[in-house]
């Protein structure tokens, strides 16, 4: 039985220098449901990688019911009930959900030790009721959606009988209407007995969904406390190392002329589907309108038709009395700044220098970047306006000759926002620009498409997170199949009201 398990002291040095776990000291109890959180970086995935036995540590002890333990590689950990679901999912494809479950644990029959097909489906079922799991274990897993294929990895462990569970940041591969279910079943094996480790650093879902939080800041435990006894701005503190303000900065700003404009925009898809129909709004200087809605619901045609990438079906759009329509990609680039939803791929070349990702665009709109007309890249210029990017928007980077994948999430949108911000603009268009990211660099990209607003650009945000949308937007517009179900001003809306028309596409009397 694992009562509890203690690490004592833990030290993690990766060679040469990485002091990713620094002397952390941590009791888990059984039955609870235990946080980890702390900001990308901090150790919390290391930490836990080396309860599980993946790798080793450097100094400490790790005991369970105040006997040592040691675990050389998962199966040492597996065989004493500890498990662990990492970051990225590591099922296979083309087999069904229990032949990804009992794979490596088949039951056998016979003397040949031949699969027993019909005992493993049973087995597998089993386990599936007992936790109230709703997956049907004959589904291929390519099938499934991201949530059930997770449900699908903490079965493999629960099958093991493992009864303690660590979870690295299950949430972040999880749409806003998935995470209630995981939580709903998380609790549930908590109140079975089981132990639950979870690791994340979003502090909203980690409040409801604890008993106890450790706080890990730059590979040191800070403190473990009471779910009940904190809240988001104590723990934000803990994490960041300085006090994070949640409520709004937004003060009020007079909107000016209306800088863009859709009307009447389509998208069609080749088998008839209408992927956006009819869409008609307008941004003014001086205002951030929000979309909101369950991904999927028009929010990529809309952007892909604004960017170029996509040609609307019918409809127009107008950046500062400018139709858009007949425009290149890069002639639209001079109208609308855009950070893309995924920044190593769209909105920035990962195998590329730092320095290269900051002057992207800059080097064809501005000449004073090129040399030999336009054939090579003024490197003096180009290094300046690097450096200067990396200084106002404190970009944390070793060298701007260091490849762009080098940077944390955070510097690199840092990277993205600064670059698009120093394109002179009227239209700034954000999709998800804060995903992925930790509080502190959330805060700062907020103070920064706030800081565009008094600067009167038109700023248009798309996210799924509706706290974002109701701390930085003027308006939130809901988007529904495709059309715009509701236009409501931040002030005179509540986030159930919002939630209510992204689920329904109108709010039922
Ligand atoms: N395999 C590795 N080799 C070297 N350094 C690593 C490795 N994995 C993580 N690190 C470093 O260790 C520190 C802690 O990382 P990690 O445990 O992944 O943090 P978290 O999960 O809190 O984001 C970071 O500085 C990270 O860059
Ligand atoms: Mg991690």
């Amino acid at each position: 039985m694992n009562d509890f398990i203690s690490l004592e002291h833990i030290v993690k040095v990766y060679p040469p220098s990485v002091l990713a776990v620094d002397n952390v000291s941590v009791e888990f109890r059984k039955g609870e449901i235990h946080s980890i959180v702390g900001e990308n970086g901090a150790g919390k995935s290391t930490l836990m990688k080396l309860l599980y036995g993946l790798i080793p540590f450097d100094s400490g002890t790790v005991k369970m019911n105040d006997a040592p333990v040691r675990f050389h590689k998962p199966g040492d950990a597996i065989a004493r009930g500890i498990g662990m679901v990492h970051q990225e999912i590591e099922l296979i494809a083309q087999y069904t959900v229990w032949e990804n479950v009992v794979l490596g644990a088949e039951p056998v029959r016979g003397l040949a030790g031949t699969l027993d097909t019909k005992r493993a489906i049973e087995l597998v079922r089993r386990k599936i009721d007992e936790f109230q799991f709703n997956l049907d274990p004959l589904a291929q897993v390519d099938r499934i959606s991201v949530a059930a294929r997770q449900k699908v990895e903490i079965l493999k462990l629960l099958y093991r009988n493992v009864s303690v569970l660590i979870l690295d940041e299950p949430t972040a591969v999880l749409t806003p209407q998935e995470i209630p279910q995981l939580f709903t079943e998380l609790k549930r094996l908590r109140d079975k007995g089981n132990t639950i480790l979870f690791i994340s650093h979003r502090l909203d879902e980690v409040l409801e969904l604890s008993d106890r939080i450790t706080v890990m800041r730059k590979g040191k435990k800070i403190a473990t406390v009471a779910a009940s006894e904190t809240n988001k701005e104590a723990l934000a503190q803990m994490m960041v190392g300085r006090q994070v303000i949640f409520t709004s900065k937004r003060t009020p700003h007079a909107r000016g002329a209306s800088v863009f404009e859709a009307k009447n925009l389509s998208v069609t898809r080749r088998d008839g589907l209408k992927k956006l129909d009819e869409v008609c709004f307008e941004v003014h200087a001086g205002e951030i309108v929000g979309i909101a809605g369950v991904e999927g619901n028009g929010q990529f045609e809309l952007v892909n038709s604004i960017m170029g990438l996509a040609e609307p079906s019918a409809g127009t759009m107008m950046v500062g009395g400018k139709d858009i329509a007949k425009l290149s990609i890069l002639e639209r680039r001079t109208l609308i700044s855009f950070v893309p939803q995924d920044r190593g791929k769209m909105g920035a070349s990962l195998a590329a220098s730092i320095l290269d990702n900051a002057i992207m665009t800059h080097h064809r709109l501005e000449v004073r970047f090129s040399s030999w007309r336009g054939l090579v890249l003024n490197y003096k210029h180009a290094r300046e306006f690097a450096d200067s990017l990396a200084q106002r928007f404190s970009v944390q980077m070793a060298s701007r000759q260091n490849p762009f994948r080098s940077l944390s999430g955070g510097n690199q949108q840092k990277v993205i926002l600064g670059r698009e911000l120093l394109l002179s603009t009227p239209f700034f268009l954000m999709d998800q620009p804060t995903r992925g990211l930790d509080v502190g660099s959330i805060e700062y990209v907020h103070g920064e498409i706030l800081a565009m607003r008094e600067a009167d650009r038109a700023v248009l945000v798309i996210s799924a997170d509706l706290e974002e949308l109701f701390l930085i937007a003027d308006r939130i517009l809901v988007m529904h199949r495709g059309q715009i179900v509701a236009d409501l001003a931040t002030e005179q809306t509540s986030i159930e009201e919002v939630g209510r028309y992204m689920l329904e596409g109108r709010v039922s009397a």
